[in-house]
């Protein structure tokens, strides 16, 4: 991996989405921080099953979900897009190491960026399927719209976009017991939430992210039809997380 992924960034600052401190510790601290995140993964995965010849992936990280797409997906040509280096350069490693090198291209770009300057082609189009997991609700809502539209313009006919996302709760009690149940998972895996939250570090806005900006699960699937998406489902739901995403014809 690389070298820059052990190393503390100053005052424990991150980019919207790094997670931790260390990039190394993402993939073992996310899947105690995230209550079922690899289940979550594998069913926007299983969504993408007959529409993923071409993927554009947003926010991809370590690599965790393009990685379960090419095991999965023989044929499947995945670009992948994120604006942190060092969690491109802990993916790129990965998708090397396990063999997908010739299948995955990495990008290091800020989606807003692409979003909002409809001249900018950098990523092509004629994509089967987008995907997304754990980034776009960095997005401020007037830019996740943007984006959705962006997104659905760059898919082919019978396309689709997915994204694994938290929502906001439905109310303030249902925040406790999503909070709860996060404490729950956590201790499960072995660590306190308090223990895993003391890797995590300070998110500060960069680009066109910002520390969390969640929307409702309702708002987000009102944003999907008016950016054009034919068919909208949530395909899973489990406390605070969704996968939901739609069609195009
Ligand atoms: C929590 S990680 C999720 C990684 C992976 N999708 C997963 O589920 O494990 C979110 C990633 O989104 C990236 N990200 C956040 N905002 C972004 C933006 N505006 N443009 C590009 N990448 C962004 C972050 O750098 C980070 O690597």
């Amino acid at each position: 991996m690389n070298s820059d992924s052990t190393v503390s960034t100053a005052n424990n600052e991150i980019f919207p989405g790094e997670v931790f401190v260390n990039t190394g510790d993402f993939d073992t601290g996310i899947r105690r921080l995230l209550p079922k995140y690899d289940e979550m993964l594998d069913v926007l995965v299983a969504c993408i099953a007959n529409t993923n010849q071409r993927i554009l992936e947003l926010g991809c990280g370590t690599g965790e979900l393009s990685l379960k797409v090419l095991q999965r997906y023989e044929s499947a040509e995945i670009v992948a897009v994120d604006y942190s280096p060092r969690m491109l350069d802990f993916a790129r490693a990965k998708i090397e190491s396990a063999g997908y090198a010739a299948r995955w291209t990495g990008i290091e770009l800020d989606f807003g960026e692409w979003a909002n300057n409809p001249s900018f082609s950098g990523l092509g189009d004629k994509f089967n399927a987008g995907i997304s997991s754990l980034a776009i609700h960095h997005l401020e809502d007037e830019m996740k719209l943007k984006l959705f539209e962006r997104i659905r313009e760059s898919l082919t006919a019978g396309g689709c976009f997915w994204n694994a996302d938290p929502v906001v709760a439905e109310s303030a009690a249902m925040k406790d017991i999503y909070g709860a149940a996060r404490e729950d998972w956590a201790l499960s895996q072995g660590e306190t939430l308090a223990e895993i939250r003391a890797k995590v570090g300070t998110s500060v806005s960069y680009g066109y992210s910002n520390p969390d900006r969640l929307a409702t699960l309702a708002a987000q699937l009102e944003m999907l039809a008016n950016a054009g998406f034919e068919t909208v489902a949530v395909p899973w739901k489990y406390y605070g997380m969704a996968v939901f995403g739609g069609f195009v014809n």
